[in-house]
Order: structure tokens, then sequence, then C-alpha cells
């Protein structure tokens, strides 16, 4: 059955007229399969990402986010899901990862009576969304090594996998698509950020429709930091300072003279520890500072003295 989304009630597409939209996979009939996350009020979506997640669902081509780590990218895929109440595989990538645990493997057990031995296969993360019709979350697809992404191929055309082992052939049953994240766009770790990410051919990389994704605008990323104190804890304009800072930052890494920027991510758990120990100084060290090289570390220091006009470091 269909779900219908108002996209204007989403965070992120304030002023957009209401109207409903179908999501022709959206079921309700298989919510109970697969990964759930709860609504997250306070997720702020990106219209360039929400629009290609819907493109993929409905065309059933893969569709991939690539950006900076703690941008987002990841989180706005469930939650874009939970709001057409549909649920969905997820992989979290690695290098280690081999075709058997995506696709399945054969298993030998005892009979129902004790007696002789069966084999049974057991369906992976990749059939287990094909037959029941779900979208399957491919999280860090570029850390998988290369001819384990090529193996992935054939499901990316939406030609359906035939399993080895068993000769069943398996079509996705309508509901299916893939969606990915990576750090990398699969051309291979390009400024030793994120060295473990892999290079994949170039066929396996022409099959996505790929979304830079970059961090939330300054102006989004203290109305998320607001909402996230429920009292006046924090003052407004520290957090616009703190938003600035990391703006700071991230201005550095650009001009490749950091490595290590400060993502949502450390935002969000400055803000969060800071509620806690009630000081902002102190919670950004375990949020940000003591993760940074020495290098990085002097850089982030000025630019926090800077934009709060101390010299507290913050550890
Ligand atoms: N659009 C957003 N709205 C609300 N919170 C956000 C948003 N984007 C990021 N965050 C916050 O940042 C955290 C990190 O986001 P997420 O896990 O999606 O990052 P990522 O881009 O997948 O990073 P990585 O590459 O390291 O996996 C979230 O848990 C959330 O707290
Ligand atoms: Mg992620």
């Amino acid at each position: 059955m269909a779900q219908q989304l108002d996209l204007s009630t989403l965070n992120g597409f304030e002023g957009m007229p209401a109207g409903r939209f179908m999501m022709p996979m959206a079921n309700d009939e298989r919510p109970e399969h697969g990964h759930r996350m709860p609504i997250d009020e306070n997720h702020r979506f990106r219209k360039h990402l929400v629009r290609l997640m819907m493109f993929g669902l409905m065309t059933k081509q893969p569709v991939s986010f690539v950006g900076p780590a703690g941008c987002g990218k990841s989180r706005e895929i469930p939650q874009f899901l939970e709001r057409i109440n549909q649920a969905y595989e997820f992989v979290s990538c690695h290098d280690g990862l081999e075709a058997a645990d995506l696709f399945g493997y054969e298993r030998v057990r005892g009979g129902p009576d004790g007696s002789g031995v069966d084999t049974v296969y057991i369906d992976g993360p990749v059939l287990r969304a094909m037959r029941t019709g779900i979208p399957l979350v491919l999280d860090e697809r570029d850390s998988l090594a290369a001819t384990v992404a090529l193996s992935l191929n054939n499901v990316l055309d939406g030609l359906g996998y035939t399993i080895p082992e068993t000769g069943e052939h398996i079509t996705a049953q309508e509901g299916f698509c893939v969606i990915g994240t990576s750090n990398t766009n699969g051309g291979g770790d390009e400024n030793g950020s994120y060295n473990t990410s892999n290079v994949h051919s170039r066929s396996t990389n022409s099959r996505w429709l790929v979304e830079n994704v970059d961090y939330l605008t300054a102006a989004e990323e203290e109305n998320l930091l607001k909402s996230l104190v429920p009292d006046d804890r924090i003052d407004e304009e520290a957090i616009e300072c703190l938003v600035k800072f990391a703006t700071a930052t991230r201005e550095s890494a650009a001009a490749g003279e950091m490595e290590h920027p400060m993502a949502t991510r450390e935002l969000v758990q400055t803000v969060q520890y800071s509620m806690l120990i009630n000081s902002l100084a102190n919670a950004i060290g375990p949020a940000y500072f003591n993760k940074l090289g020495s290098a990085d570390r002097g850089i982030a220091e000025s630019h926090w003295s800077l934009v709060f006009g101390t010299d507290e470091d913050g550890s």
C-alpha cells in the first residue's frame, strides 16, 4: 500500500506548499521487518537529499550520499524512511566484509527429528531486503573491498541475484532499492582523512546517483543546537559562537591547514555534554579538542580564542 508524504511538514522544507506525495514503494504491510529509527523531531532535512532518496525509492536506481565525517549523511536516511513508515535493512560496510555477509551462506544443521542433517541457505541483508521489498542501506559503502562492491553490480542494475549454491534466482520485490553513504566517491582517499576507503571500479561507481553532502548552514546548525537546549542553560550567543568556531575549523580544513574540522556530530556532542557539566568550555575537550593531533589542536585553539575572546582551550 502506498504511503503519502506531505513534504511541507519536514524541518528544512518550510515555505513549501502543502501537498501530498505518493510514495508507491512504501507500505504498511512490512514495517515489522528490518530496522527502524525513532523519529528525531530536531532532524533538519536537506531538500536535495530527500529528492534523491525519493527518486531512488520510486525508480529503484541506487542513490548515495558522499561527504565529510559527521555532516549528517547516514542519519538523513532512516529519518526520512521513518516519515513514510518504512523499515530498511542496514549494512555497516567495512573492508573485511565478504560477499557471503551481504548475500548469505549455506549452513548445515541437524534434521528436525534429530536424525540426519539438512542444508539450509541463510539469507544475508541484501537478499532479505530484496525478498521483503524494503530499502537496503549500505553505510560507508566505499570501505567495501572492490571485488565485494563489484558483486553488487547486478543488484544495483535491478537484475536480481542467483544464489550459486542453490541456483535460486531472486528478483527484488516492489519496494526494494539501495541507498548508500560514503566519505569518498569510490575513487579512493584523496587527503589521508579516510584511509579505510577503497578504490572501486569505475563501472561500479557509475551505477550510483550521487549527491554531495556538506555541513548544514550556520543558521541551520544554530537552530538545531538551540532546539537541543530545553531551557536557557546555554545562552544563544554562546551557541552562535560555537557554530562560528566550527565554521572556522572547516574553513581551515578547506584551505588545507588542518585535517579534522569540527563536525555537526561534534557540535551536538558539545552541547549535549555541556548541559550535564554546565560548561561549554569544558565540554569542547571530550567532544572535539581531545580528538585532534597536535598541529590541528594548535589551530583549533587559536580559533577558539578568537571566537570566544579567551585563552581557554576547553581541556
Ligand atoms: N540534518 C541533521 N539534523 C539533525 N542532526 C544532525 C543532522 N546532521 C547531522 N546531525 C547530527 O550529527 C550526527 C552525525 O550524523 P551522521 O551520523 O549522519 O553523520 P555522517 O555524515 O554519516 O558521518 P560519518 O561519515 O562519520 O558516518 C547525528 O547523530 C546528529 O546528532
Ligand atoms: Mg555515517
